[in-house]
């Protein structure tokens, strides 16, 4: 009998998201880079996969998401576009895809679509990219904000901090988060901000937010999966909390086969596939005659 959960299996659209956030309950979304990975994700049931540059630091080892390319970004959505069925699909604009020209941008935002399988396009910052917004929207791809720690301004910002803390920065975001709103955005992330700034976009936007390291008040939360999955140690935020171990799991795995091998203890006769001794003898006697 399958152990998968029963998961409503109507595919999830913009609409599906809006309706959630009207009705109060809350979006799930996770990034995934990966067919499998994608697949497992979708089967569980969540809203929303979202094809990250994180992808850039947990599955390519970049220090950090400015490396990452289009062509890298596409191959992966194509990935997860086959892996999942039912999640409503996001891939993220890499560093430098977006920023430069508004019709590079349209172009780059088109291919998400076209090659990659990917149902809305994600890219960062506020009122700095509102005509762009505009323009990708115009064209019929729908557009994902994300505001706050905006992981591709690193060097402006200074490092993986918290935004918004003051009273002063938190207007600015809140006002970056109504332009973005007002420019077509259909939903916007909310990544390492106060908790009640966070609530407070949330009440005065009528598209969903969704947090990252933004607490419980938005209308969403998202998670890199390797975080959630205890894979990736070299830096992890205090806001992430870890539902597996699977670092150490899969470390345990991996010197379990070496030693098994070593030992010649895999592959064991369950694990072989064998000849009859009729075929073996025809075999051997059909071979040239060796020293062995
Ligand atoms: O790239 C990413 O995974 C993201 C999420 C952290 C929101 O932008």
């Amino acid at each position: 009998m399958s152990t998968a959960p029963v998961v409503e299996r109507k595919k999830v659209t913009l609409q599906t998201l809006q309706a959630k956030k009207e009705r109060g309950e809350p979006i799930t979304m996770l990034t995934a880079y990966d067919y499998a990975t994608a697949y497992a994700v979708d089967r569980a049931g969540v809203d929303a996969i979202l094809v990250g540059d994180s992808l850039g630091m947990v599955v390519l080892g970049y220090a950090t998401t400015l490396p990452v390319t289009m062509d890298d970004m596409l191959h992966h959505c194509r990935a997860v576009a086959r892996g999942a069925q039912r999640a409503h699909l996001i891939g993220d604009m890499p560093f430098m895809s977006y920023q430069a020209e508004t019709a590079q941008a349209v172009r780059n935002a088109g291919r998400f679509l076209q090659e990659a399988g990917m149902e809305a396009v994600k890219l960062e910052g506020g009122r700095e990219v509102a005509k762009t917004v505009r323009a990708i929207v115009a064209a019929g791809i729908p557009v994902m904000g994300h505001l706050g720690l905006t992981p591709q301004s690193i060097h402006k910002l200074g490092g993986f901090r918290t935004q918004a803390r003051s009273a002063a920065t938190a207007q600015r975001v809140v006002e970056d988060a109504c332009i973005l709103e007002e420019a077509g955005c259909y939903a916007v992330v909310l990544e390492a901000i106060p908790d009640r700034v966070a609530e407070l976009i949330s009440h005065r936007l009528g598209i969903p937010t969704i947090g990252i390291g933004a607490g419980a008040g938005c209308d969403g939360q998202v998670l890199v999966v390797h975080d959630l999955l205890g894979m990736f140690d070299r830096f992890t935020p205090k806001f992430v909390k870890r539902y597996a171990n699977l670092h150490d799991e899969i470390q345990h795995a991996f010197t379990q086969y070496i030693a098994e091998v070593q030992a010649r203890a895999y592959p064991a006769p369950e694990h072989i596939t064998a000849i009859s001794d009729e075929d073996y003898a025809a075999l051997v006697a059909a071979l040239e005659p060796h020293a062995d």
